[in-house]
């Protein structure tokens, strides 16, 4: 594709994408905490719902919750479900166009496993699919009624796909594709239980009959989840700008501590604005699982692992990999004075062990430190140092304009 339309294209998408999960986590998190407010009237009686006062720009608001019928059904009665429907369709959208559709930059590391794009593409959309036929069926089952037990179970299959994802893609591609498992349970949580529960319960109450109060609690549970899962998601989709996180071949692990630490930040505030004190425990355990994190990237990283004196004699041998791989895709591999400008200006940070203070890790995962990565990301190269001067940061390491020069014919020929 063309690395203009893909650049625009890719950034379109992620704006939408970002604004329409703010519009749903937005939503829903202010609705966890009215539900949390609620406190009982006179005319509501105990277990029925409730009124919470609140003041925001300039006005005070009134707001009751029914969960019998009001004595009138309103004729103007708001839905909120297009936040996450449209939160899903950009994200994914973004997946094809970043991870299917460059699948060689993004999705296939041929250090893990030399697959094509389509399959690639196939098992990840396959994943979302199998995933939420687990997470439904669990739900469904008598587990439902043991919450905490299904919780666990529910954790494990994450860890699960974690750890199948970490066996066919790059780690930042597992990293991503787990959140993606999950924000799809947490969508189709709303279109295939939360919202059909409330048409049968809305139709029920028109017609005078009480309705069946499993309907509530069900949509209730699973709205419950997708407040839990929220911020380990967040976490996931934004990921990709921080390589260390899944550049270790434990990343399935990181994913569940995330989950854990996202997870008992949440219920800190599920349980203080209900008004039932402030677990700070919460913070304590989530700080702990980060902490964990943190230690495992660093003895784990490919770079750490040099400096460490860890790195396994076993260890693959990327160059020998991509090459293959390369051969595969039918990239040429990129001529000498590419590799001499590459590598006097920008290897120094785009290399496994980058030299340059300061950095962990490759930045983005970018690496230009043999002739086969070169070609690898050569349409990358293009965008970043001779479409743009984005590369080097701030011109840092002196580049000419004869050398963007020759990197733009070179990947001009390709
Ligand atoms: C001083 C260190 C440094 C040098 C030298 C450097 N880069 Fe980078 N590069 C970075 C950092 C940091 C990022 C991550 C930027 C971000 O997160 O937005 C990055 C990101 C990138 C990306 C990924 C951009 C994206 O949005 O996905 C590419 C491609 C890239 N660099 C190419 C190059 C090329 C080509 C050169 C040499 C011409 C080069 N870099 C030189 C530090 C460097």
């Amino acid at each position: 594709m063309d690395p203009i339309l893909h650049e625009w294209g890719g950034f379109l998408i992620r704006w939408t994408h970002v604004v329409t999960a703010i519009a749903w986590i937005g939503a829903s998190f202010y609705f966890m905490h009215l539900d949390a407010s609620l406190r009982s009237i006179t005319e509501i009686p105990d277990g029925r719902g409730g009124e919470a006062w609140e003041v925001h720009g300039g006005g005070f608001y009134q707001v009751r919750k029914y969960l019998i019928a009001p004595d009138r059904m309103p004729d103007h009665l708001i839905w909120h479900k297009w936040q996450s429907y449209a939160t899903w369709l950009s994200g994914f959208a973004l997946l094809c166009w970043l991870y299917y559709a460059q699948a060689e930059l993004y999705l296939i590391d041929p250090a893990v496993r030399q697959i094509t794009p389509l399959v690639g593409a196939i098992v990840g959309i396959g994943a979302l699919a199998v995933g939420w036929l687990i997470y439904d069926g669990l739900n469904r089952s008598p587990l439902a009624n043991r919450p905490l037990l299904l919780s666990g179970i529910v954790f494990l299959v994450v860890l699960a796909f974690a750890f199948g994802f970490q066996q066919v893609f790059s780690g930042r591609a597992a990293m991503l594709h787990t959140g993606a498992v999950i924000a799809t349970w947490m969508t189709a949580n709303v279109f295939f239980v939360i919202m059909p529960n409330q048409r049968k319960a809305i139709a029920e109450l028109v017609a005078g009959r009480v309705p069946d109060p499993a309907w509530g609690k069900q949509a209730k549970n699973r709205s419950a989840h997708n407040n839990y899962l929220t911020l380990p998601v967040v976490f996931f989709m934004l990921s990709g700008h921080y390589p260390l996180v899944w550049s270790t071949p434990y990343t399935w692990t990181i994913i569940g501590l995330v989950v854990v630490a996202g997870g008992v930040v949440r219920h800190f505030f599920n349980v203080r604005h209900a008004g039932k004190g402030d677990p700070w425990w919460a913070w304590a355990v989530a700080a702990a699982c980060i902490m964990l994190a943190v230690t495992i990237t660093v003895v784990s990283a490919p770079g750490a692992r040099d400096r460490l004196g860890l790195a396994s004699a076993g260890a693959a041998t990327p160059g020998a990999t991509a090459s293959s791989h390369l051969a595969a895709l039918r990239v040429p591999a990129a001529d000498e004075d590419v590799v001499t400008i590459v590598a006097s200006r920008c290897s120094m940070c785009h290399a496994p062990e980058p030299l340059w203070p300061g950095l962990a890790s490759p930045p983005k995962g970018v690496l230009l430190d043999t002739p086969e990565n070169i070609a690898r990301f050569a349409d990358a190269i293009r965008v970043q140092a001779v479409l743009t001067h984005a590369m080097p940061p701030n011109n840092i390491t002196d580049m000419q304009p004869e050398e963007r020069a020759t990197l733009g014919r070179y990947l001009q020929g390709r």
